[in-house]
């Protein structure tokens, strides 16, 4: 493993992902050891101004659209990836698996576009390890009422996340060696635990 990893935390809404992202930020800060915590899409100032446009409710984009704005926002974050890979431990919150399960999985876009475009984009860039945080149906719908404000990519209909679920337990079955499933039904504490405990491995 790569002394400063590239580090990905993936899932569907209320599977968890940014309370875990954060805690490990939280812990490495702790151990002084020098990391940036991305999230996408946003990140950069440039990739934010375009997370507001995709996300905001009065948005109609078609699907295509959404790709591209999608690959438009990760386009302005390499500026900030190639400037620390391999210098900094990278976290990201969601990367190309999201693409592919929203997108393809969840919404049907066709899979070699976005691969052609991820490669041309990534060139060198490569993630090392990847956590996929799960969550029951029941529970996602739980934690979505609890949220304050919800954006457009909250309100699809529960079947379609449960798809975007299994694309993102699809990708993770490709290669096992590099992804930690996340059972977010499970104690939280627990799961912290079983990160650090990855972590501490990684870096
Ligand atoms: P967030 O709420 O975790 O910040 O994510 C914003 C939404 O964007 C979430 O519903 C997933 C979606 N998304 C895609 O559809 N495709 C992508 O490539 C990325 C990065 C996120």
């Amino acid at each position: 493993m790569y002394k400063k990893p590239l580090i990905v935390f993936e899932g569907i809404e209320g599977s968890g992902k940014s309370l875990h992202i954060s805690n490990v930020s939280r812990y490495l800060h702790k151990k002084k050891i020098d990391h940036i915590k991305l999230r996408e899409p946003g990140g950069s100032l440039n990739s934010e101004k375009i997370r507001k446009l995709i996300l905001n409710n009065k948005s109609n984009f078609n699907k295509d659209t959404d790709l591209l704005l999608y690959l438009a926002a990760r386009s302005e974050n390499l500026v900030l990836l190639n400037k620390y890979f391999r210098k900094k431990v990278i976290l990201i919150d969601r990367f190309i698996d999201s693409t592919i399960s929203y997108q393809h999985y969840g919404l049907g876009v066709n899979l070699n576009l976005i691969k052609v475009i991820n490669k041309y984009l990534l060139k060198n860039i490569k993630i090392d390890f990847t956590f996929l945080n799960t969550v029951s149906k029941n529970n996602m719908i739980k934690r979505l009422k609890l949220r304050k404000s919800l954006n457009r990519y909250d309100k699809f209909n529960e079947s379609f996340y449960q798809n975007v679920q299994k694309g993102f337990l699809k990708l993770a079955k490709k290669d096992k060696k590099k992804y930690l499933i996340i059972d977010s039904n499970l104690d939280v504490k627990t799961n912290k635990s079983l990160i650090i405990d990855k972590i501490d491995k990684l870096i």
